[in-house]
């Protein structure tokens, strides 16, 4: 491996001071996504990854619907400005990636492969991981800093009503991204001895 990709790897970080003033244009974006989507491999090919893009003033009324449905869920009205706060700092970004995975794809593979149907949901799972990496990674290469958000599933009906979402497609993650408003904190690595072993 030569270090271009551990070298891009490491541009990806998480960064939650996010702006609008993004390299590419929208439709570019979505190319971009939409390709390194499309090239993450899935268990039996079952690309059971979904993806919805949110600009503008859909990307607004997701994170409005954000800051709305956790009000019932913050102890004091101190710690909701807060998480207020912290929500518009996802909505300053210029768009938002919705991640779901196809249930119905899922359990169709669960009844056509038996024995691996215990698998499908955690490779479906695994296909997510791997699709958003290479979705947050792509983006630092064009200078766009991004973030993964787990409001689901507290907001999963609201999502699926305000973008009229297929009821099979289960939401996974919101990924915030925009320009690179402050770099990203500090992060430590374990000791290798700690993480890995080496056989021979
Ligand atoms: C599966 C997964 C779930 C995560 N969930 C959240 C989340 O809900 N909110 C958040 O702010 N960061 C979330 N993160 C970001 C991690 O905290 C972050 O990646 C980690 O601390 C390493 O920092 P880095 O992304 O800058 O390398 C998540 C990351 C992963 C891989």
């Amino acid at each position: 491996m030569t270090n271009d990709l551990l070298t891009l790897l490491n541009q990806r970080r998480t960064i939650y001071a996010l702006g609008k003033d993004v390299t590419l244009a929208d439709d570019e974006i979505v190319t971009l996504a939409t390709d390194l989507i499309q090239a993450t491999p899935s268990a039996f090919n079952s690309q059971t990854v979904r993806a919805v893009f949110l600009f503008g003033a859909k990307h607004d009324q997701l994170w409005d619907i954000v800051i709305k449905r956790l009000k019932s869920e913050v102890p004091t009205e101190a710690a909701y400005e807060n998480t207020k706060k912290k929500i518009n700092s996802f909505k300053a970004g210029h768009g938002t990636i919705l991640y779901f995975t196809d249930t119905a794809k899922v359990h169709q593979l669960e009844q056509d492969f038996t024995l691996y149907a215990d698998n499908f949901a955690t490779w479906a799972e695994q296909a997510q991981g791997s699709s958003q990496l290479n979705v947050w990674t792509g983006l630092a290469n064009h200078g766009i800093g991004a973030s993964l958000q787990h409001y689901n599933p507290l907001i999963d009906t609201l999502v699926q009503e305000a973008f009229d979402i297929p009821a099979t497609w289960q939401l996974r993650a919101e990924m915030p991204f925009g320009s690179i408003e402050a770099p990203a904190g500090d992060k430590d690595t374990m000791a290798k001895a700690d993480q890995f072993k080496v056989l021979k």
